[in-house]
């Protein structure tokens, strides 16, 4: 279907790893939250790096111009993805963005994770995906959030992500001009 010619188009990302006890004792990988490395004792099952957040920010991209899902451009039947670096879906996404005409006017993430805390990791998380995406970092931005002990999420047993993404078609934003 052809892609609305709109001035704004805003995204929805959604993505769910589950969190097992980390190699040789589990099929948990390292946990890697926006390209940034996490210490804890247990880690995302995934395809590829198990990435949630870029994996929620990279289909709030897709969602947003209207393109396939990141599981339909990246199927993780392909041993292509196996382990791959989650950045690269991300730059896929950009490079659509790009394409269509479109650039990053904000971001918005909730990550859902009983523990560790996101709080001390926000900065290096929000500079590195800001860098990924090509903007600056006050136009991420990220949130933390437990499951306040509740259901599997909640046991510490997953991790969850949203993210929102609003894109502005080029040409609109004061720097643009
Ligand atoms: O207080 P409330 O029930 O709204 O939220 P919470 O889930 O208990 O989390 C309290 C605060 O801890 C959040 O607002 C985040 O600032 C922070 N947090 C975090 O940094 N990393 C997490 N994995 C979970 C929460
Ligand atoms: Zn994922």
């Amino acid at each position: 279907m052809a892609r609305a010619t709109l001035p704004w188009r805003i995204g929805h990302g959604f993505d769910l790893h589950r969190l097992e006890p980390l190699a040789p004792a589990g099929d948990g990988r390292p946990l890697i939250i926006g390209g940034i490395r996490i210490e804890h004792d247990l880690g995302p099952v995934g395809h590829s790096d198990g990435d949630a957040l870029l994996h929620a920010v990279t289909d709030a991209i897709l969602g947003a111009l209207g393109e396939p899902d990141i599981g339909e451009l990246f199927p993780d039947t392909s041993p292509k993805w196996k382990g791959a670096d989650s950045g690269i879906f991300l730059q896929e996404a950009v490079s659509r963005m790009d394409s269509a005409g479109y650039e990053l006017g904000n971001l918005d993430a909730t990550i859902i994770l009983q523990k560790p805390k996101i709080a001390p990791h926000k900065d290096a998380i929000r500079t590195h995906l800001a860098q990924q995406l090509g903007i600056e970092a006050a136009r991420v931005n990220l949130k933390g959030k437990t499951h306040e002990k509740l259901d599997a999420l909640g046991a510490g047993r997953g991790i969850a992500v949203h993210a929102l993404a609003l894109l502005v078609k080029k040409g609109i934003l004061e720097h643009d001009r």
